[in-house]
């Protein structure tokens, strides 16, 4: 083997020590070839940019997972009654709570309101609490919207009787807008048509009932022949998805002069 020459000999050791004076690493640039770098050095000169700052993602509270829980229960327990895989989504809320009437003197009657997210929605939009009758079935679900929305006048009792309930809480007969998350087609016919005629009896002329469905091709609900059907909005962001559909009573003809 040939003897290197003393200028190479400096030179591969003046390379060792420039080397050797930070720790190294292989990066693998193709593959079977490697070359060398030098790792960062441990305590770095360089400040350090803050941490861009955290997101804050509501947590659910304590109040909205012990509702869920109930409303699973009672799922499992009566699921005619329930007719949901889950409770609404604050969209398909929204969505529904964007008819009110036109006087905010008028009531409004929520009937099927589960753990409340509609009831929060339509006094998020404005709607006065003490305006807002709403009429639950399972006595479970009741209570606990009644000390979530306090100035709410919630009754366990059957939307069939809304009527009845309406003015024996009120002391009124009409109502300016029926919202309503109730699983009509999972009702016996007889129930469901007896049922949207009370919503009919109970509208003032020109007034709205909102209804969701998880049935997205149909418009017309037994017994709601009577309204006018007005419009319909999709809400996929719901489990199963939604449509929430408005029919309008029509209003009383005109008197003949
Ligand atoms: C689809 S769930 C309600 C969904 C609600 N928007 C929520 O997110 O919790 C239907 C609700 O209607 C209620 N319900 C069923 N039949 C009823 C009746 N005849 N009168 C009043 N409420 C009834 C059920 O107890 C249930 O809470």
């Amino acid at each position: 083997m040939a003897k290197s020459r003393p200028v190479t000999q400096l030179l591969r050791r003046l390379a060792t020590l420039f080397l050797a004076k930070g720790r190294k690493k292989i990066i693998k640039t193709q593959p079977g070839k490697a070359c060398l770098a030098a790792w960062p050095p441990l305590v770095s000169k360089v400040p350090r940019p803050n941490p861009p700052a955290r997101k804050l993602v509501p947590r659910p509270t304590s109040e909205s997972t012990d509702s869920t829980a109930l409303f699973i229960q009672e799922c499992l327990r009566k699921p005619a009654q329930m007719g949901a895989l889950a409770p609404s989504s604050p969209r398909l809320a929204k969505a529904m709570a964007h008819w009110l009437p036109e006087d905010p003197k008028d009531y409004v009657i929520e009937l099927g309101p589960g753990t409340g997210v509609v009831t929060e929605a339509l006094l998020a939009r404005g709607l006065c609490p003490t305006r807002l009758l709403a009429i639950e079935k399972s006595p479970e679900l009741a209570a606990m919207l009644q000390k979530r929305f306090p100035q709410v006048r919630v009754i366990a009792g059957d939307a069939g009787e809304m009527d009845a309930l309406l003015h024996q809480h009120t002391g009124e007969r009409r109502a300016g807008a029926v919202i309503s998350s109730l699983p009509l087609r999972s009702f016996p016919k007889e129930l469901e048509t007896r049922v949207t005629r009370k919503i009919h009896e109970i509208l003032k002329p020109g007034g709205c009932w909102v209804q969701f469905t998880y049935h997205t091709y149909k418009r017309w609900i037994n017994g709601s022949q009577p309204f006018d059907f007005h419009s319909t909005k999709y809400v996929f962001w719901n489990l199963p998805p939604a449509r929430v559909l408005r029919y309008k009573k029509k209003s009383a003809p005109a008197p003949v002069k």
